[in-house]
């Protein structure tokens, strides 16, 4: 679906009503991006590239955002869109739920749909709740707080993650829930309880539940974990449902999200334990990727939040080999991976409560790259002196190395790897292009790394800017321009498409509003673009003044290109030598006029 045929749906009044509620300031900080005050406007680390100093801008007067690092910028909707990786439709729906507000005019079975996603998250909140209430108060739950206190578990902690506690009898929710008017159905659907012959019985019974929720705080399912070897398997989890789709949940995302923008940087242990203990020791960046590999899914929502991973291996490693295809993935999306060992036998749960939490974060500082990781390995367990070894470490490098996205960082492990392989870097960069790397720009001794240096625009280019760019500013300026000056003689593609977009919206009934034009530019550099002139400095005092200005150097183009066009013409097809005379005489008295009425002007 194309986005301006999805964007029919919502009417106007519902994005203006959106609009108009959702301070950008608010939703862009419950995102996670820690917004600090700067003057009238607020400055972050950009959640879109990684930087040292903060470039990224949100102006609460104008409700627009713009980082002058990446050049990414629009409004609460644009921000929603691209942070959390949705459509227009999507992120209006997105913050129309936060607002409580119901979007009319959806088609029938997204309402449908919707309704059911909400019914079920209602019902999760209720097991929650319901279950967390028994290991609070229950007296079944005795044995639960006992193994929990043993493995050093504090009350606080047990509210933070909100744990809970499924008593021994096989009916226990399915009565509690449907007493509050949920359907067995629902039930089902949502993975609680199980349909069986005897009747409905509950999925959890006689386990600790760790609730699991989605990146944004909705609880899609449980893991729960048995309180004895003898019952088995340690951990159940919850089946696939609408709700809970394990290639899109990494445990404690939710909460992780809040602390990753200080840190930059995010944890990924192997259980719901290591999560929750780090956390009790002060270590809050951290996800579980709960016993499944990573999928592509997990990495493309990694990198919407943060820009380097740590995973923290449990020490035996033995799953390495097996989740190598997951940190490709990770590599594959341009995130930074480093990996930190722990001793043998050792999972960051148990080696935190032995070691502390500064024990930890050493080891986490110490964490090497993965390619570093790759290497040191390989040399350590092998003879990298034999000529056939080497071919294969190399050949194994190069399919780690193929898919790192950042060139830089690219070639900074080339670099570590023909030092320590005591190979020729020309040699690896062979490889990789034989391999299929995309850019042969960035084989040493022909170009340096990819850096987006903005083109150099010729001053027509540079003039229609600074035109635009005062209406941007003032956008009352538009009806006298339009006046004067037609959209299509903008010669720049960007300015062109904005002048349309412009003298389009110039109504007579309305002044445009430029929250209603930032949704309207159909491709999101156009947006922020206009976002970027918006949040640059004060617009200069006499914009008039200016506008006159690049007017008449503009119209000044316009009339040499014509008189060029009809000189050539007559060229061409022989026109009449009269005739372009009289059009040359003509244009140069136009020429005239126009610079004595900007004289007049001034
Ligand atoms: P571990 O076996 O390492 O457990 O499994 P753990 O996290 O250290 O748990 P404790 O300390 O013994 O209580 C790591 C993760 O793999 C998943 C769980 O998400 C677990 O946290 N797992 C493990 C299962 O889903 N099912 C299992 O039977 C075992
Ligand atoms: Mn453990």
């Amino acid at each position: 679906m194309n986005r301006s045929s999805t964007r029919n749906y919502v009417p106007r009044e519902t994005i203006d009503e959106i609009l108009r509620r959702s301070d950008i300031v608010e939703v862009i900080s419950e995102c996670g991006v820690s917004l600090r005050a700067a003057g009238r406007d607020f400055k972050a680390l950009c959640p879109f590239h990684t930087e040292k100093t903060p470039s990224f801008s949100v102006s609460v007067q104008k409700q627009i955002f713009y980082c002058f690092g990446c050049q990414t910028g629009g409004n609460v909707i644009s921000f929603i869109q691209k942070h959390e990786g949705k459509s227009f439709i999507e992120a209006i729906a997105w913050l129309a739920e936060r607002l409580n507000i119901a979007l009319p005019n959806q088609d029938p079975r997204s309402i449908a749909d919707r309704k059911r996603y909400t019914t079920l998250a209602d019902l999760n909140r209720f097991a929650v709740e319901y279950y967390h209430e028994q290991l609070l108060k229950d007296p079944a739950s005795v044995p639960a707080k006992r193994y929990l206190n043993n493995r050093g578990v504090h009350g606080s902690t047990v509210r933070a993650f909100q744990l809970g506690f499924a008593k021994s009898g096989r009916r226990e929710l399915v009565k509690a829930a449907t007493a509050k008017d949920f359907t067995t159905q629902q039930l089902v659907d949502v993975g609680l309880i199980k349909d069986e012959d005897q009747g409905p019985q509950d999925r959890f019974w006689n386990r600790i539940l760790f609730p699991i929720h989605n990146e944004r705080g909705v609880p899609v399912g449980f893991g729960g974990r048995s309180l004895s070897e003898e019952h088995q398997p340690k951990y159940l989890n919850s089946p696939a449902t609408v709700l809970y789709d394990k290639s899109n949940i990494l445990y404690n995302l939710d909460k992780a999200r809040q602390s990753v923008y200080k840190e930059q940087r995010l944890l990924l242990v192997e259980g719901y334990m290591d999560v929750i203990m780090l956390h009790q020791s002060g270590i809050e960046n951290v996800v579980a990727s709960s016993g499944t590999s990573l999928s592509e899914n997990h990495a493309r929502l990694l990198k919407r939040f943060v820009p380097e991973i740590v995973i923290v291996y449990d020490g035996d490693a033995s799953g390495f080999q097996a989740t190598q295809r997951g940190l490709l993935r990770l590599l594959a999306e341009g995130l930074r991976v480093r990996i930190a060992l722990l001793p043998t036998g050792e999972d960051p749960d148990s080696f935190t409560r032995q070691h502390g939490a500064e024990a930890f974060t050493q080891l986490v500082n110490k964490a090497i790259n993965l390619i570093e990781f790759q290497i040191q390995a390989a040399i350590q367990s092998r003879d990298i002196h034999q000529i056939d070894v080497k071919t294969q470490i190399v050949a194994e490098l190069t399919e780690t190395l193929i898919n790192v996205e950042n060139r830089v960082e690219l070639s900074e492990y080339v670099k570590y790897a023909a030092r320590e392989l005591q190979i020729d870097e020309n040699i690896l960069w062979q490889e990789l292009q034989d391999a299929g790397l995309k850019e042969k720009a960035f084989v040493p001794g022909r170009t340096r790394h990819r850096k987006r240096t903005p083109q150099k625009l010729s001053v027509r280019a540079q003039i229609e800017h600074q035109l635009i760019e005062a209406l941007v500013q003032n956008p009352t300026l538009i009806p006298y321009v339009k006046s004067q000056f037609d959209d299509q003689h903008f010669t720049e593609p960007h300015c062109r498409r904005i002048a349309q977009l412009l003298w389009e919206a110039d109504t007579d009934d309305a002044p445009i509003d430029i929250q209603t034009f930032i949704n309207n530019c159909s491709d999101e550099r156009l947006s922020a673009f206009v976002s970027g002139i918006l949040l640059r400095k004060t617009p200069p005092p006499n914009l008039q003044a200016r506008v006159d200005g690049c007017l008449q150097k503009l119209q000044n183009f316009l009339i040499r290109d014509l008189e060029q066009r009809v000189r050539s013409n007559s060229l061409a097809e022989g026109e009449d030598e009269m005739e372009t005379l009289e059009k040359l005489v003509k244009l140069s008295n136009e020429r005239r006029a126009l610079r004595d009425r900007n004289a007049e002007v001034r």
